[in-house]
């Protein structure tokens, strides 16, 4: 690479990456490993690529050297990246949002339906080859319609959740994140999140995780949850406590959970696993093929625009 060259290094396979490099850079990609041989791999860059796997900290941007200017995200969440020492290194984060909203809100509706309706817990039934007949009680479940969803944050994923669920002929109430928020049309507002639980047959967890949302549904606010209340995640597992969704599962009070992120990503804890109610997927909300490639297009686009100031 000669001086003047601009290095962008990308740490994992992209969908649609080569329409989308931006002029001017020329990609390398760090083929995996440990955390060292990414620090290795990083000196020299102008931009980054990561992922949510690759945590971007003061050691990556000591790495990475003077000519680091931008760190891009495949991904909405920025909760694996300092954004702070970024800004104090003069280092600009751009993201993926936006790009995955409809993919994510459509695995949020999926995991609904699955454990409202048994679906995993049908599927391995039959699968188990059992007998089995049409029964006027078997596999029943809940039905979404005419039921209430309660929504924890409205950005571009929760507002694409509201939009499907009201297509359900559910009651959407939601408790947007930031104030100020946009209402989707019929949405019906909660100003605090004892008021939101209370009326949440079903409940979504769309908020970025932060030092504010980090454990923010714990017991308390589970336990204000209406009996038989089903709980979906696809933000980050970190916001929900996980002990205290197990021992409100355990307990009863909640009929199922339908979860796509863990607090300990990859953990995942064997009395999540073994449950009979819950619906486990692991980190796939935005895994189309179309929202990959947006995806990839958005965060080479911003990081292109950030180059150019
Ligand atoms: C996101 O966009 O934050 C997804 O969860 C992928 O990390």
């Amino acid at each position: 690479m000669s001086a003047t060259e601009r290095r962008l290094l990308l740490t994992a396979r992209l969908p649609g990456l080569p329409d989308a490099l931006p002029a001017g850079l020329t990609p390398a990609r760090w083929p995996g490993g440990d955390r060292g041989s990414l620090l290795r791999a990083v000196a020299g860059s102008t931009a980054l690529l990561v992922t949510a796997n690759e945590p971007v900290d003061e050691d990556l941007i000591r790495a990475a050297g003077p000519g680091l200017r931008v760190v891009g995200t495949y991904s909405t969440g920025v909760d694996h990246i300092e954004v702070e020492a970024c800004r104090r290194a003069g280092i600009q984060v751009v993201t993926a949002a936006g790009a995955l909203a409809p993919a994510v809100a459509e695995h949020t509706l999926g995991l609904l339906l699955a454990c409202a309706r048994r679906i995993v817990e049908a599927d391995r039934f039959v699968r188990s080859g059992a007998d089995w007949r049409w029964e006027a009680d078997a596999f029943l479940g809940a039905q979404l319609h005419g039921r209430r969803l309660g929504i924890l944050g409205l950005g571009a994923i929760g507002t694409e959740v509201a939009r499907r669920a009201a297509a359900f002929g559910m009651e959407v109430h939601a408790l947007p994140h930031r104030p100020g928020t946009p209402l989707p049309p019929g949405v019906i507002p909660h100003g605090d999140l004892v008021g939101l639980m209370r009326v949440s047959d079903f409940l979504t967890l769309h908020v970025p995780l932060t030092p504010e949302t980090d454990h923010l549904i714990g017991k308390a606010l589970l336990t204000e949850l209406p009996p038989g209340a089903v709980v979906v995640n696809t933000s980050r597992g970190r916001v929900l406590d996980q002990s205290a969704l197990l021992e409100l599962l355990a307990a009863g009070h909640l009929a199922g959970a339908a979860l796509d992120v863990y607090e300990d990503e990859p953990h995942v804890p064997p009395e999540l696993r073994r449950h009979p109610r819950t619906v486990l997927t692991p980190h796939i909300g935005s895994a189309t093929t179309a929202a990959r490639r947006t995806m990839t297009a958005a965060v080479l686009r911003r990081i292109g625009a950030a180059l150019e100031g």
